[in-house]
């Protein structure tokens, strides 16, 4: 496959090695240099979990959090991040404790095809930590770069609303 056998390209002259910190494990990797954090997550980690949409930043499916701050991986290098930590999908739930997010999206129906559920998620964590939104138009300007196909969009505002809220609260 072309995309395994361009990654996998350990012993290539121009590939680098770089360490991340991935949900909290240390992970070492030589990659070529123009690999992209997504296609690393995916094809070299099988971290499947990270969706590929788009491939070019328009669709927010590749959220991933990187040292706090949500990123499209798709339109990074993994090579840019040595050192960095990357939380995916895989690395919110506490073992069989979801996310208060994940909970969320479940308790508010907030999916159909599930396949932006993981941006929308990492995105909304990103979010709260920017500490911008104050109000349900904010979340939903801030949160306006992840897309739903299947249009569970006032569904997803309803779960982040109820989670920023309790968060709001504390
Ligand atoms: S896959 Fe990255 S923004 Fe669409
Ligand atoms: S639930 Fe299908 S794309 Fe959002």
């Amino acid at each position: 496959m072309a995309i395994a056998n361009q990654i996998d390209a350990d012993s290539t002259d121009n590939a680098q090695n770089i360490t991340l910190e991935i949900n909290g494990k240390s992970t070492e990797l030589r990659l070529k240099p123009w690999v992209s954090l997504l296609d690393c997550l995916r094809e070299r980690l099988d971290l499947t979990g990270t969706k590929k949409g788009c491939d070019h930043g328009q669709c927010g499916a590749c959220t991933v959090i990187c040292d706090d701050k949500r990123i499209l991986s798709c339109l990074t290098l993994a090579v840019m991040h040595d050192g960095a930590k990357i939380t995916t999908i895989e690395g919110l739930s506490n073992g069989e404790e979801l996310h208060p997010l994940q909970q969320a999206f479940i308790d508010h129906d907030a999916f159909q095809c599930g396949y932006c559920t993981p941006g929308q998620i990492c995105s909304a964590v990103g979010m709260f930590k920017e500490g911008k939104a104050r109000n349900r138009l904010d979340v939903k300007e801030l949160m306006s770069g992840n897309l739903c196909r299947c249009g569970a969009n006032t569904n997803i505002i309803d779960a982040i609303m109820e989670v920023k809220e309790r968060i709001d609260n504390e």
